[in-house]
């Protein structure tokens, strides 16, 4: 049986490319910024996207529409990074077409109890219990915790000694 199969495209679909390869930094930037996200350092986007375990880019014709990219240390830890279709092409299967490439990926290196994460945004946790995610907390795992590196607060910890 293979785990994640990638569907045929849909009639909405038809003549989407699905390419494995990071986007340019610059396609990155424009699709963080239709989901709203916070603008990132052009080079360090250039550099950490080349350093995902796969990635996956929805185009139609030249325009990005969609990715989705893996990291991790390809066997005992994965996450989920960076899903994001643009707004005017979302609900159109995409997302999922996406996300099937990026868990057939895992399942290719992963071994039994590996750890696959993602940080879901607000409301998108059903989209994702689709290929197996659980919400936290549960009776067995606690609530996860993040960290968003911010420079003036962590120096006022050290410097404060914390
Ligand atoms: C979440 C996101 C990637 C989904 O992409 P999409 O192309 O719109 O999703 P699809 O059209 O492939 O939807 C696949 C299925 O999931 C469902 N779905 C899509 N978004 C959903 C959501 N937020 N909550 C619940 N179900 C959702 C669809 O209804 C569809 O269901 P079906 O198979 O029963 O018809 C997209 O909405 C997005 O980019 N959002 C902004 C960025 C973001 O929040 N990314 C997630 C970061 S964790």
């Amino acid at each position: 049986m293979i785990p994640f199969p990638i569907p045929g495209p849909k009639i909405m679909t038809l003549g989407i490319r699905y390419v494995e390869e990071s986007p340019s930094p610059a396609d990155y930037t424009r699709l963080r910024r239709d989901a709203g996200w916070p603008e990132m350092d052009s080079e360090v986007s250039a550099r950490s996207l080349g350093r995902s375990c796969f990635s996956v880019c929805a185009f139609d014709g030249s325009e990005l529409l969609g990715m989705g990219r893996v990291v991790g240390d390809l066997g005992l830890c994965f996450y989920i990074q960076d899903l994001i279709v643009v707004r005017a092409h979302q609900k159109r299967g995409i997302g999922d077409a996406i996300m099937r490439r990026l868990m057939k990926f895992i399942s290719e290196h992963a071994v039994e109890n590996t750890y696959v994460g993602l940080m879901s945004a607000v409301d998108v946790e059903p989209f994702y219990h689709k290929y197996g995610f659980t919400t936290r907390p549960t009776e067995s795992l606690g609530p996860g915790m993040t960290l968003m590196w911010k420079w003036d607060a962590l120096n006022d910890r050290t410097q404060r000694g914390l």
